[in-house]
């Protein structure tokens, strides 16, 4: 119902209507979750959750303005790597990673991170809506190897039990954090 109300305000939009209707479709259907961004502060409690390590390799799918990746290669000394669908964004990123030089440990992909295979992945961040994990569940299922951990903010993995779950409080509202240790099965 929200969705619905959402998208045909978003269709009201002049910039919006100008578009191919192929395109404003597209658009919409691919995109698991609007752009906001993780407070410095959850980014840092979700990489301490995650138990990084030096050289292990982190996914955050739809990274947004890329803090998390930036983070998690500055601190934890991490590959990081990004997925976002926005084509602006990902621009914003190159040039953050190419100004703080860390074109060695940091990159992003411009794509679904649906299409995204995970099998690298050490630690996959995840920022979308309870509806967008859950499409995404089976992906992490196929691909994540045992040890590998999810870290969730704000929305649950449907299905999956948390190894840990966190709330505090940044930019005057709690977020809650949830940690899921690889490999997860949903009961049928
Ligand atoms: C809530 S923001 C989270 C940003 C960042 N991970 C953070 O926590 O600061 C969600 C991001 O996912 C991106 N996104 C939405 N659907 C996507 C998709 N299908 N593939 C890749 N990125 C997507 C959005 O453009 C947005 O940047």
């Amino acid at each position: 119902m929200l969705r619905t109300v959402a998208f045909l305000a978003l269709v009201s939009l002049p910039c919006f209507a100008q578009q191919p209707l192929s395109r404003r479709v597209r658009d919409y259907s691919n995109s698991l979750a609007p752009y906001v961004s993780s407070p410095q502060q959850i980014v840092d409690k979700m990489l301490e959750a995650a138990q990084i390590k030096p050289g292990e390799t982190l996914y955050d799918l739809g990274c947004g303005d890329g803090r998390i990746l930036i983070t998690a290669a500055e601190r934890y000394r991490a590959k990081a790597v990004g997925v976002e669908i926005s084509e602006n964004l990902v621009k914003a990123v190159n040039e953050t990673i190419r100004r703080k030089n860390l074109q060695d440990q940091v990159q992003v992909i411009h794509g679904n991170l649906l299409n995204v295979n995970l099998a690298s992945a050490d630690v996959v961040i995840i920022y979308l809506e309870t509806g967008s994990n859950d499409l995404l569940r089976p992906n992490l299922e196929r691909d994540l190897r045992r040890g590998s951990r999810v870290v969730s903010h704000d929305f649950m993995v449907p299905g999956w039990k948390a190894s840990h779950v966190e709330t505090l409080d940044a930019f005057k509202r709690p977020h809650t954090i949830y940690v899921y240790d690889m490999p997860q099965k949903v009961k049928k």
